[in-house]
């Protein structure tokens, strides 16, 4: 099958927004316009810069994000409010390509906070997305906590936002609660069901609570989703959200069995993986899936000799395509004598057997006492087992 034959997934960033609502992850005006240009070029296809009734600050860099938007849809988030959608408006309309999110909670919890019946939620939603639709023609309806909404209501109301003009249905698991049966299974119930739903683009949100975030939006798009939410890092409330890198590098590496494709341009995930790090100062734990330290690293000794004979051993992608350099093969206490001898030839050092042998040895002694050995260490060893020769 080839890309053109594969159905797209449009990618959905949302690391300007549910991302920012971390704890602790703001991030100043300026770095929200590098983040949003970083995503415009590595083929994000709508990235949500904020919330623009939030604070002015939010207004302020969701129009000059949309001002400066290239390819990219630039969309803000507005709640079910009419105020909330034409603050909203004001800030995405300088963008080449608008969009305004609208979003309600849904389920009985989320009903109960602005003390709405279901008959009164209705016609908020009717009215809510037919205003945006009046504003703009790219219109994104969210039923907030859609998994733990009754099933017949859900129906209704995805229904309603249909037919007042929504364009993207998205389909949240806030509080991650989903699993990933359950989340292809909605999805394509819904599709099935819904008067109208073949006519628009269902979306995948997903919260990590479970750690099942990426599982789940992979899911729904096996039930007909074409619209993945994320975030880079998978940054975003409580235990965060999808993880764009996962998803895309999921769908690239298994397109086997994921006959899909995304416009995103994999070579330049690891750089704005390290820049919203740094900008939102949330650190990327070391194993993390392909952005983490140790993602294409391997310590021990069969792994190394393995990857020194052949990089498919234990590498399911390369780590150009994500950007990184090539594989490490850190030295620790489980290394073994191929990469010893690998490292070596890497630091241009010749030695004869005997002394490879002296060197492995302490080595092997040096590695128990520390974490890992590092090239200085490596040259102090050749050093003083040459003065033993
Ligand atoms: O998690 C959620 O439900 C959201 C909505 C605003 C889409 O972030
Ligand atoms: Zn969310």
């Amino acid at each position: 099958m080839t890309d053109q034959t594969k159905d797209r997934v449009l990618i959905f960033d949302t690391t300007l927004r549910d991302g920012e609502q971390s704890p602790g992850a703001t991030m100043t005006h300026d770095e929200k316009l590098e983040i949003a240009e970083l995503l415009d070029d590595m083929g994000v296809d709508i990235i949500e810069a904020g919330f623009p009734i939030a604070s002015e600050g939010d207004f302020r860099a969701v129009s000059e994000i949309a001002e400066r938007s290239k390819d990219a849809v630039i969309c803000g988030l507005a709640r079910a409010q009419l105020p909330d959608i034409d603050r909203c408006w004001e800030a995405v309309k300088h963008a080449g390509k608008p969009r305004i999110h609208t979003f309600i909670g849904t389920s009985p919890l989320h009903r109960a906070i602005p003390n709405l019946t279901m008959d009164e939620m209705a016609d908020r939603i009717h009215e809510t997305v037919t205003h945006a639709r009046n504003l703009c023609d790219n219109v994104q309806w969210s039923p907030m906590d859609a998994t733990r909404t009754e099933w017949d209501y859900l129906c209704r109301v995805v229904e309603i936002a249909i037919k007042a003009g929504a364009t993207t249905i998205n389909i949240p698991d806030t509080v991650g609660y989903t699993a990933p049966r359950e989340s292809a299974d909605l999805i394509k119930r819904l599709i099935e069901t819904v008067p109208g739903a073949p006519d628009v683009v269902f979306a995948t949100h997903c919260h990590n609570d479970l750690g099942m975030a990426t599982a789940n939006a992979l899911a729904a798009v096996e039930g007909g989703a074409r619209q993945i939410e994320c975030t880079i890092n998978g940054l975003g409330e409580r235990a965060g959200n999808t993880a764009l890198e996962e998803v895309v590098m999921a769908i690239k590496t298994r397109s086997d069995i994921m006959p899909f494709t995304t416009g995103i341009e994999t070579k330049k995930i690891m750089h704005i993986s390290r820049r919203v790090a740094t900008v939102a100062g949330f650190p990327v734990q070391f194993n993390k899936a392909i952005v983490g330290k140790n993602a294409f690293a391997h310590e021990s000794g069969i792994h190394q000799d393995g990857m020194l004979k052949n990089a498919e051993t234990f590498e399911i992608m390369r780590p150009e395509d994500v950007g990184i350099a090539g594989t490490s093969l850190p030295l620790g206490k489980h290394s073994g004598r191929a990469a010893l001898r690998a490292k070596l030839k890497e630091l241009g050092v010749e030695v004869g057997d005997n002394q490879l042998k002296d060197i492995f040895v302490r080595f092997k002694e040096l590695a128990d006492r520390k974490k890992e050995v590092y090239d200085d260490d490596i040259l102090a060893l050749v050093s003083a087992t040459a003065d033993e020769e």
